[in-house]
Order: structure tokens, then sequence, then C-alpha cells
């Protein structure tokens, strides 16, 4: 057989995804916990992806349907695994489903932070036969030992719970990913048995099976410890979380934003900043967040899946989501925005105002306390506190419009459907449930009366 296959040749890849995670005592199937707001299974798809194969074949199992429906739009195929019998037996699951001829790339589900890079290195390192990714950079505690001979060769992987204490003590670990042509890695994983501590068919034992065939073993080191760390148990993930949030950080540092606290801040997606951006402690960023230039985020801001114009400040405490926020405008502390929100330029949205699927035009305010809820606000608008849009009849949401330069009283209910014209003056405490004509003061609420002979009552 010849070593060397053609450059030509397919590639499949195969993410085993079928463990429980028993270590993560959770009903969750480890693969949809979550790391960047995202299931470590989407971070490994992407490593997959991004290598541009013929193929992705997913390993499921506990919580197959849970699985499958988290990645409904996907174009993955997905082999089931009825019983967790090891790694090897999942592998070997998914080889009928791969194509003749290719290559194939075993990826470990629970192992989110791999560079894609480093998965094209161990591809391009398995035309010789079989190429494993390892890691000499943390502690091997818990993994698989690689096994050398005299001549450095690679032999064998050890699991640790298999391990002598002289075994115990090697430093080089297998790092959950290897790639071989199909047809010989089929024929390997044929001969695997489950003769070992967990009674696992072992995807590991593999290598041994090749090193006896004499194929040479090549091994491509991970050049970062958190691009090979297994998530087995919550403190693994939650450590993997800080060691990924660290590392957007110092992205975002590098890219010129000043960050308060490097340590404090949370990217759950794609945070794209323009120039001197500032952003203080504690804030989470959802989804795709583009900061103009000099925007500024306030401390304890969450923002999901929001545009935010130059020079616009976000003050303390500020959840946006879904929303498109215009030029120097000045949110918070203390607002909510609920999706559907388009605000233009130096819009004021102060404390304890909430606003959902809503327009509001140029010049804008809305200090305090307010509901601003399916409405179409205009320019130049003053809304006074407490101002609530009654957008809900208990059965259908109905809209508010209020023109530009309207002037709404404190505590104005306006009852929708309802327009309040250009110009218009509504007088606090009124409840207006008709359109108002333009330009005047319209009061809608019961006349102050005063009761001079009224006697207050007086106990027996
Ligand atoms: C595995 C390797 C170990 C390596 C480590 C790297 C084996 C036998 N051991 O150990 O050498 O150092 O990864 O992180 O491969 N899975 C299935 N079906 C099963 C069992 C597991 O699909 O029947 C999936 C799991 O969902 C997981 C992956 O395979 O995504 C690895 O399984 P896991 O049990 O976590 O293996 P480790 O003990 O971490
Ligand atoms: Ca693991």
């Amino acid at each position: 057989m010849p070593m060397l296959e053609s450059s030509a040749m397919s590639l499949a890849v195969v993410v085993l995804a079928a463990g429980q995670g028993k270590r993560m005592h959770s009903a969750l199937p480890k693969v949809l916990h979550r790391l960047a707001g995202r299931p470590l299974l989407a971070h490994v798809l992407d490593a997959a992806r991004a290598l541009k194969p013929q193929q992705i074949l997913v390993v499921h199992g506990h919580g197959g349907a849970e699985v499958r429906s988290s990645f409904g739009g996907e174009e993955v195929e997905w082999v089931e695994q009825d019983r967790q019998l090891g790694t090897g037996h999942a592998l070997a699951q998914a080889m009928p489903k791969v194509a003749r001829g290719a290559r194939v790339l075993v990826l470990n589900g629970d192992i989110p932070l791999v560079r894609a890079e480093t998965l094209q290195r161990l591809v391009d390192a398995s035309r010789g036969g079989l190429a494993i990714c390892t890691s000499d950079l943390t502690d091997a505690t818990g993994y698989g030992r690689v096994v050398r001979d005299a001549r450095k060769r690679v032999r064998r992987i050890v699991e640790h719970k298999d391990a002598t204490a002289r075994e115990l003590r090697i430093r080089e670990w297998y790092a959950g990913f290897l790639a071989a042509p199909a047809e010989r890695l089929g024929k390997w994983l044929a001969h695997v048995k489950p003769a070992n501590a967990q009674k696992e068919y072992y995807l590991t034992d593999v290598i041994a099976l090749a090193a006896k065939d004499g194929v040479t073993i090549a091994v491509v080191e991970a050049q970062d410890p958190w691009e090979v760390a297994g998530v087995n148990s919550r403190h693994e993930l939650a450590i993997l979380e800080r060691a990924y949030q660290n590392a957007q950080a110092k992205k975002l540092l590098e890219a010129g934003v000043a960050l308060a606290d490097l340590w404090r801040v949370d990217v759950r997606g794609d945070l794209a900043c323009g120039r001197d951006v500032q952003i203080d402690v504690n804030c989470v960023f959802e989804g795709a967040v583009r900061l103009g230039d000099r925007v500024r985020v306030g401390p304890n801001c969450v923002l999901r899946n929001v545009t935010v114009g130059a020079d616009t400040e976000i003050l303390a405490f500020t959840q946006l989501d879904e929303a498109t926020i215009g030029e120097r405008c000045r949110i918070g502390p203390f607002s909510r925005t609920r999706p559907g929100v388009t605000l233009g330029d130096q819009v004021h949205i102060g404390n304890f105002v909430e606003v959902k699927a809503s327009r509001i035009g140029t010049g804008s305010k809305a200090n305090h306390l307010s509901y601003i809820g399916d409405a179409e606000v205009g320019a130049r608008v003053n809304i006074g506190a407490g101002t609530i849009t009654c957008n809900y009849d208990g059965a259908a949401k109905h809209r508010t419009v209020i023109e530009d330069d309207s002037f709404i009283g404190s505590d104005a209910t306006l009852v929708a459907p309802v327009t309040i014209a250009r110009g218009s003056y509504i007088g606090a405490g009124s409840t207006i449930s008709k359109t108002t004509p333009p330009g005047q003061l319209t009061v809608a609420r019961a006349k102050q009366v005063s009761l001079p002979n009224w006697k207050a009552p007086k106990k027996k």
C-alpha cells in the first residue's frame, strides 16, 4: 500500500459528541453546555467548517434529539451511538457514512477552542498515514499518555486509568484529535477491544495498531494550553470561559478599546468597536454588537445584537436588546430596550424607561420612568416622567404615534391606537384615547375640587 495519499483526497470530519458528560452533573448533554454563550459543539463545528471538509459527521447519543434540534440548520450528518461504549465505538458508528477514499479527522466534541490552523496541520501531517495532536503544556492528569520507544517513535497511547505509575509520569498527552485515511482507520478500529480498566472501546488504541502495521505516527503539537483543554466538569468549563474571555479582552485592548478591567468583560459573540471606545466593568456583549467611535459604555450593561452610533453614551445598568441607536444619544442609567427599537441621533432615554418595538426620532427625550411600546415617536418630542403607552388591550397590541415637537406632560396615559398630532401639548396626568389636534393643549383629567365644609371623620 502506498504511504502517500493524493492531496486531492476528500476530507471527512467526525465529531464525537455522544458522551453523557457524567462529571458535569447536569441533565443537559455535555456538548450543549455553553462557552462564551454558545454550545461547546458550535465552537467545534466552527473549527471543522473552517477546513472546508466534504463531510461533517456528528456522533450523538445521550440527549440526541436535544442536540440535533439545537443545531437544526446545520449542514451536518448525524450518526447515532445508542450505547456509549467508548470513543472507538463512537467513531466506528460513523465510518460507514464516510465517503470512500476520504481522509478522516476525528474531533472530540468537548474540546471547544481548538484552532482550525492546528487541525489543518494535523490533516497535512496525516499524509504519511496517521497523525495525532498532543500537548505537554499543562498537567497530563486524566489524559491519555503518549508512549514512545527508545527511538522516540510513538508506540501507543495509554489512558490515565490504565497507566502504570511510570507511564503516569509521561508529560506528553493525547489532545483528542487525530487524522488518518478512512480505509486504514476502519481496519484498525475493527481490532479495538474493550480490554481495559473502563471496559470501553478506546479510539486511542488505534495508535498501537498503526504502529504495529509499521505506519509512521506523526505528532502535531498544540500551540496554546486552552486550545486543547477538554471540558469534563463545570470547573473546567468555568476556567476555559475565563481563558477565552481574557483572550477576547486582549484582542480588544490591542485594537484600541479602553477596557476598565480586562478581567471583567464578557463577549459572547462578536464585538466590533470604532476608535476610542470606552467600556467600564462587568459589561456583557452578546451576538453582534457594533459600537461607533467614542462610544462609552458604563458599568454593568448588557448589550445584545445592538448597533450604537458614534459619541453615544450608555450609562450604568442599561440593557439593550436588538436595537439600533443613533449618534450622540444618552441612554441610562437603568434603561431597558426590548427588541425592535430604533433611536435617531441625540435621543435621551433615562432611568427606568422601557422601550419596545418603537422608533424614536432625533432629539427626542424620555428621561424618567416611562413605558414606550409599539410607538412611532417623531423628532424633538419630550416625554414626561411616568408616561405610559397603553399598547395592549388584553388581546391585541396597538400603535401610538407621537408626532414631531409634541410635549407629553408627566404621568400621561396614551391609550393606543392613538395619535398625538404635531406640536401637541398634553397636560400632566391626562388619559388620552382620541387623536389630539396639532399645536393645542389637550387635558383629559378630572377637575380639581376642594370641599370647604368637609370634616375629617372622628374615631368613636
Ligand atoms: C479522551 C481520550 C484521551 C485524551 C482526552 C483529551 C479516549 C479513550 N481517551 O479522554 O486519551 O487525552 O480525550 O481530551 O479517547 N464519546 C462518545 N461516545 C462514547 C464516549 C465518548 O461520543 O461512547 C465522546 C464524548 O462525548 C466526548 C469525546 O468522545 O466528546 C471524548 O470522550 P471523553 O469520555 O470525554 O474522553 P476523555 O476521558 O476525555
Ligand atoms: Ca473529555
